[in-house]
């Protein structure tokens, strides 16, 4: 059916999207590299580097190493790095002790790292996973996991890891009452300048696979050990995926301990998430765009069935959309130099 001439189409947002400058002037969304947090995977060794398999172009690299990429991302740009070590299994126990262990690969990356490339934040993780022979970002105690002694734990850790210069501790594993606990602890020792990013909202998600992978952390592997009662996934502590109330719940408590950052986990699956907590939340809002939406991406470009940078930018602007100030993502290095061209 034609439109007849008197017909009068009184509103035409076509006209902000008529020209490539009109468009850039009615963009409603930025995204820069000041955006963007960039994961990294740290391993013993020296000068080695290996592509984890379910994420390409992604890797572990050994801290000589880490501290050379570090300084590429630092030239690119990218104003923090979020780091997460690779722990042999030899050293892995039920009371993950090895993470106090004060000379480390981890802490020894972090000095390393603050001394090559100072003004380049280091956001550091206390989750017990990379470091317990059953994979669980707690201490198991007869099958449970055990919220209050695993936070006595993580303050340690968050000590020892602000003694070897971390900016950022980001707590990953869904205890309740750890940020209070770690803000106490990082004060008592004289760490008042040391800022919490609270993993506020994460998601007991599927889409962790290939991070697990990565560190070689799966609850599902240490299932099958020696050990008995092991819980095969962590449904006790990461968030039911049904639920989005309760992430404002979780964000309340958050700020009232004394979050500096809240983080929502995963990202492209919970977009709705992010917007909630950034509507309620008066402290910057990150999201963690994480290794199985990498892997997505990637692999979809890999068969020739997306193109990758667009559908990356694409992702990444929808995130930065759906409320979130920053971004963790394995894609922050290519962004940044797509960013730039
Ligand atoms: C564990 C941790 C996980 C991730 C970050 N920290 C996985 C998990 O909870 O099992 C996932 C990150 C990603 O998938 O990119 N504390």
């Amino acid at each position: 059916m034609a439109v007849s001439s008197d017909y009068d189409i009184s509103s035409r947002p076509r006209r902000l999207r008529r020209t490539a400058n009109i468009r850039r002037m009615a963009r409603e969304t930025r995204l820069s590299t000041d955006h963007l947090i960039a994961p990294q995977f740290v391993m013993d060794g020296e000068n080695n580097r290996e592509e984890v398999p379910s994420m390409p172009d992604t890797y572990r690299h050994t801290v000589d190493r880490l501290v050379d990429h570090a300084e590429t991302l630092d030239a690119l740009g990218i104003p923090a790095i979020a780091l997460f070590p690779a722990i042999p299994d030899g050293l892995k126990t039920p009371d993950a002790g090895h993470a106090l262990d004060p000379d480390h690969l981890y802490p020894n990356a972090i000095r390393a790292l603050k001394k090559a490339v100072p003004e380049l934040m280091v956001i550091t993780d206390t989750a017990l996973d990379p470091y317990n022979s059953d994979g669980h970002d707690g201490i198991v105690r007869d099958g449970i996991i055990d919220n209050d002694a695993t936070i006595q734990v993580m303050c340690q850790m968050a000590v020892l890891h602000a003694e070897a210069g971390a900016d950022v501790i980001a707590p990953s594993d869904m205890m309740d009452g750890r940020v209070g606990a770690l803000r106490d602890a990082l004060d008592s020792a004289g760490h008042t300048d040391v800022a919490l990013l609270s993993y506020t909202a994460k998601y007991s998600s599927n889409y962790y696979g290939p991070f697990r992978d990565a560190l070689d952390s799966a609850p599902e592997d240490a299932a099958n050990a020696p050990a008995k009662d092991i819980p095969e996934n962590k449904d006790t502590y990461q968030m039911d995926p049904a639920n989005g109330e309760e992430a404002v719940r979780e964000l309340m408590l958050d700020l009232d301990e004394g979050a500096d950052m809240v983080m929502v986990k995963p990202a492209l699956p919970y977009l709705d998430v992010i917007h909630r907590v950034q509507q309620h939340s008066d402290v910057p809002v990150a999201a963690y765009n994480v290794s199985g939406e990498y892997a997505m991406i990637k692999a979809a470009a890999q068969n020739g069935w997306l193109d990758e940078k667009a559908c990356a930018l694409e992702a990444l602007t929808g995130i930065r959309r759906a409320g979130a100030d920053v971004i963790l993502t394995y894609f922050a290095e290519d962004a940044a130099r797509w960013l730039e061209q």
